[in-house]
């Protein structure tokens, strides 16, 4: 079975977006239907045992995306906590969950503190987010007012993690596609697209940055968050192999270099407005996500570099114009 994705259609069918519905049906019957995950039967099991309910009201005003467990209610929490343990990694977060806290590996919530400070006022926007996870950022977005948060990121798990959510609240804004941002049409109307921490992962990284101008209206915002290296504005970082274990990171570049692609690409009123090294408490292993984390991806006598001797995870948000 395949997560319905209908109601993103049906509550943008009034919007410039539904222009974009067919090529969008045709990229996730491609992308999505025709491609079972190995455990989509475990996963739909555990989806289906969550409770289901139309709560009007999430709590967006601590860290965690609360979504409390209303009083009367008597859920048994052990049960509840294993169903949700299905869905691990937890990668994105903090969540509080009916009564359980979801610890997440990041503190997205630091994330989210640093940039949107920076950000146009988000009221009333359309608002894209490329590799947005498990859609933490989504509920983010709507908490600063977006009219609409649109999501996409292609892996499975964190679709479900969204949905786990999206299935005890009413209908609303924040949507999810399981895409990947090469399959998504120029959509050309977007008030702001955020793209963070997915530019490292894309091989050829000046065609991403042209995808991320083609989804914006004129005079929308882009808000890029992604790895970076010290350096001069002809720095850039190609990985030999792995960098701080990852196998998928392919281009990291100075803050100079990326703000010179930024407007090669023809974006203008480029600026960095952020730098932060990220921090073990930042990300870190959980009982949510039991893997290695950043602890195990930097060198343990020199926390300045990674277990390869690259310069450790500096972070950098720029924001830029179309
Ligand atoms: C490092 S995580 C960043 C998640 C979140 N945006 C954040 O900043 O915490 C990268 C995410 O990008 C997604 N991703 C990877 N390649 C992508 C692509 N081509 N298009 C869209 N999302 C992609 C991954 O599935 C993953 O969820």
């Amino acid at each position: 079975m395949t997560i319905s994705l209908d109601a993103f259609f049906s509550s943008t069918a009034d919007t410039p977006i539904a222009k974009f519905h067919a090529p969008l049906k045709m990229a996730l019957q491609e992308h999505y239907e025709a491609k079972i995950h190995g455990r989509t039967s475990e996963w739909d099991q555990a989806l289906a045992s969550l409770p289901v309910a139309n709560f009007e009201h999430i709590d967006l005003s601590q860290e965690r995306v609360t979504i409390p467990l209303p009083s009367g209610w008597q859920l048994d929490k052990q049960a509840l906590k294993e169903n949700l343990m299905a869905f691990k990694p937890w990668r994105k977060g903090p969540w509080h969950y009916l009564g359980i806290d979801i610890d997440t590996e990041w503190r997205s919530d630091w994330k989210w503190q640093r940039i949107a400070p920076h950000c146009t006022d988000l009221t009333g926007r359309n608002v894209l987010d490329i590799g947005t996870g498990n859609g933490y950022f989504l509920y983010r977005m709507l908490g600063a007012g977006a009219k609409l948060a649109l999501g996409i990121d292609p892996t499975r798990i964190f679709l479900y993690q969204f949905h786990a959510a999206q299935r005890l609240l009413a209908p609303n804004n924040a949507h999810l596609l399981p895409l990947r941002s090469e399959h998504l049409p120029a959509f050309g109307c977007f008030d702001t697209v955020f793209c963070l921490g997915v530019l490292y992962h894309r091989r050829s990284p000046i065609d991403h940055l042209q995808e991320l101008f083609s989804y914006l209206r004129p005079g929308g915002e882009l808000v890029l968050e992604t790895l970076v290296v010290p350096g001069d504005k002809y720095t850039i970082l190609v990985p030999a192999d792995r960098y701080a274990k990852m196998a998928n990171v392919w281009f990291l570049p100075s803050t100079e270099a990326l703000e010179n692609l930024l407007q090669r690409v023809g974006f203008q009123d480029v600026r960095t407005v952020d730098i932060n090294q990220t921090s073990v408490q930042e990300q870190q292993a959980t009982e949510w996500m039991t893997f290695h984390s950043l602890e195990q991806f930097l060198d343990p006598n020199n926390p300045e570099l990674t277990v390869e001797g690259y310069p450790a995870p500096l972070r950098a948000t720029l924001i830029a114009t179309k």
